[in-house]
């Protein structure tokens, strides 16, 4: 089935920043209607982003304030979305954070918040919207990965850990729903210069920028509009990057990657 995005109503969560905003302004650009989340203390930007595409769009907003580190979060966000009765088309779990650090020195609290956000609501969201798809007979689950999901990260273990779950959940799930109408997607970036690397920790510069590079948020967007109407399952923006993420831990011993990926990832002095 043709994907179409053109007044059809897409959820997208983070979209206060970073990937979020830019797939936020993409979308808008479709045709699409959206809902849009981010957490209560951002009300103002969202609000700001909203005013903003309903100028240049003739398209409808809404924006919902949730907390995903809250356990029921996903679920309260859900229960907002119904309240709309508007046919949700397409899911976009893209809100996360980072914890940058050894798993031993990073608090237990912080490492259990990122589950909560990056991997619970991912889940949650995508089980609760998929029984309505099921309905629907059609639907698009996008969900925000990263190259993280390929290889184990040592300096980010919980956040590498939990970018491989929501690769294998979305892969599984796409091959069980393959004549539904319903088709689930992962978006892999490499690193993008967005506020997610500027917080927690993160270091100004770890050393595999010097082979990665910075993305920019707007192109990761724009190219995962592209490869999900394509019909791309899994799409890593950049030939490089697929070449070294999706290839090189397959052809050397895991040993030696993962002690690659211990070096490559320390910040860069
Ligand atoms: N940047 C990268 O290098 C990179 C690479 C690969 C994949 N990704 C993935 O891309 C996605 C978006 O990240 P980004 O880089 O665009 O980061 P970002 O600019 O920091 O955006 C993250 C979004 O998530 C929201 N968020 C954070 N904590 C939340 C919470 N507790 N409840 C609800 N929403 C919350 C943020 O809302 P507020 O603005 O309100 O805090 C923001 O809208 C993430 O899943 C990330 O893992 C990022």
């Amino acid at each position: 089935m043709a994907i179409n995005f053109n007044n059809r109503w897409v959820v997208i969560t983070g979209a206060s920043s970073g990937i979020g905003k830019a797939l936020a302004e993409c979308f808008a650009r479709e045709g699409a209607h959206l809902i849009l989340g981010s957490l209560p203390g951002e009300k103002h930007i969202l609000e700001n982003i909203r005013d903003n595409l309903q100028k240049q769009h003739a398209i409808q907003i809404v924006t919902i304030y949730q907390d995903f580190a809250d356990p029921d979060g996903a679920v309260k966000f859900y229960d907002q979305c119904k309240k709309l009765q508007k046919q949700i088309y397409c899911l976009v779990n893209n809100a996360g954070i980072m914890a940058y650090g050894y798993f031993h020195e990073l608090s237990h609290k912080q490492q259990k918040t990122l589950i909560n956000i990056n991997l619970m609501a991912y889940f949650s969201l995508m089980r609760l919207f998929i029984e309505d798809m099921i309905q629907q007979e059609e639907g698009v689950i996008i969900n925000i990965s990263s190259v993280s999901a390929f290889q184990p990260t040592p300096h980010h273990a919980v956040y590498g850990a939990v970018k491989a779950f929501v690769q294998s959940l979305s892969e599984a799930v796409d091959q069980e729903c393959r004549g539904t109408g319903i088709s689930v997607h992962t978006i892999n970036p490499s690193y993008t210069d967005t506020p997610l690397l500027k917080k927690n920790n993160f270091p100004n510069k770890i050393w595999w920028y010097r082979i990665s590079g910075l993305a920019k948020p707007e192109d990761i967007a724009r190219k995962a509009i592209k490869a999900v109407k394509q019909g791309k399952r899994l799409y890593v923006p950049g030939v490089m990057n697929a070449l070294i993420h999706l290839f090189l831990p397959r052809l050397l011993p895991r040993k030696l990657s993962n002690a690659i990926a211990h070096i490559v990832l320390r910040q860069e002095r």
